[in-house]
């Protein structure tokens, strides 16, 4: 089917959209995943699995989706997850993102590797976002760091912990992110900027600098994902352990969720350490693959941590009926990483606002249909 009169109904439409506008490497960075991609699958496919219960004759003339998070009112259970170099996908892209989750009532999470910087977003921002923190081995930059979230009103960090070591994403190595292109290779990957013209004024252009913002003076470029990743491998620290919550802790006195927990053991310990919420993540299938899909492994979690921790997790979730099936299965909220990315790629800011008014609208219809017209009424017992 062709994507040229498509009027994009869902999460996956978007992602159509999104492969016709990007450059055949910028949309394998996104959509791919760690080796065979095999979590990357069941993250998606575990949610296909699992069935709602349809009830009827409950009185869901009104539907409540509103949630609080950290404090935080929330339209719904949602919050747009970090993803690095968002804006080499669409003109400033973590800017037209934390406007569009405004107007959905919901929080953007900006990343350590953003194009923009936290200042920038913040100028756009007329209400908190959340920023993420990968720790870097330089701790002084880390509190410099934090200290500029703060002063841009950041009170919710999300600090992620599956990055120790970076899986190998097959993709990347395809489009010759670590070389080894042949002269032909080489000749049609730089074809692929003239070939789609759209995004090189959109972002080639208009998009600029294309720089990591929260970085400049550590990586000067963001222009290919090779000095990405050799930044990241030479910075990312990988002998971060829990003890480093607590030097975290003295720095941070906002909220702090970690990010990247898939066993219950790490569940418990993210709690002891001290930490507010955790993400149950397992980086959308971009580490470790053949670990299991999230939401498999949530029901797990929220037995061992559930009384103690606010619980929210990722990977996978692509529609309202996912958000409803997660809360079904004891998690406070999710957050969602391609989607987003995807619906601005294809249709910017616009695109973005109606795909998060789909997610409203499904998770109105899913819990009207379940018989659940409040977000407390959301249980198991809504599962088949
Ligand atoms: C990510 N993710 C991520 N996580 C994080 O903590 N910091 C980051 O900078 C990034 N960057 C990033 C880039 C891209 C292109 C993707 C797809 C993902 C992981 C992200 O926050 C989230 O955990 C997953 O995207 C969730 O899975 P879904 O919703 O994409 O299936």
């Amino acid at each position: 089917m062709s994507t040229l009169n498509l009027a994009p109904a869902s999460t996956s439409d978007y992602r159509r959209l999104a492969e016709k506008r990007l450059p055949r490497n910028l949309f394998d960075y996104i959509d791919g995943g760690a080796y065979s991609e095999t979590t990357l699958k069941t993250n998606v496919e575990d949610f296909e699995k699992i069935q709602m219960k349809q009830r009827v004759m409950h009185d869901v003339s009104s539907i409540d989706t509103k949630v609080e998070l950290f404090g935080e009112q929330m339209a719904m259970p949602l919050v747009l997850a970090p993803i690095g170099l968002a804006g080499m996908m669409a003109r400033r892209a973590e800017v037209q993102a934390v406007q569009a989750a405004e107007k959905a009532g919901i929080p953007f999470c900006l990343s350590t590797v953003s194009i923009c910087s936290i200042e920038e977003v913040a100028k756009a921002a007329s209400k908190p976002f959340w920023f993420q923190l990968y720790m870097m081995r330089d701790r002084g930059y880390v509190k410099d760091l934090l200290g500029r979230a703060k002063a841009a009103g950041c009170k919710t960090l999300v600090f992620t912990v599956d990055l120790a070591v970076v899986g190998a994403r097959y993709r990347d190595v395809r489009n010759g992110m670590a070389g080894g292109l042949s002269g032909l290779g080489k000749l049609r990957a730089g074809l692929e900027y003239p070939l789609h013209p759209r995004w090189a004024f959109d972002v080639g252009v208009k998009g600029k600098p294309h720089t990591f913002g929260n970085l400049a003076d550590f990586v000067p470029s963001a222009k290919s994902i090779v000095d990405f990743k050799a930044w990241v491998d030479a910075q990312f620290d990988p002998s971060c352990t829990w003890k480093d919550i607590e030097w975290l802790r003295s720095i941070w006195d906002g909220n702090l969720v970690i990010k990247g927990i898939l066993s219950p053991e790490d569940a418990k310990a993210a709690v002891r350490s001290g930490a507010d919420g955790i993400v149950v993540s397992n980086h959308g299938g971009r580490q470790l693959d053949g670990v299991s899909s999230t939401i498999n492994m949530t029901p797990r979690i929220c037995d061992a941590v559930v009384d103690q921790t606010t619980i929210i997790m990722d990977g996978g979730v692509r529609s309202g009926q996912d958000i409803v099936k997660a809360l079904a299965n004891g998690v406070g909220s999710v957050m969602a990483g391609r989607p987003w990315i995807w619906a601005l790629a294809a249709r910017g800011e616009a695109g973005l606002d109606a795909l998060l008014r789909t997610f409203k609208a499904e998770m109105d219809v899913s819990m009207a249909l379940t018989g659940a017209p409040n977000i407390a009424d959301i249980s198991e017992a809504i599962l088949d």
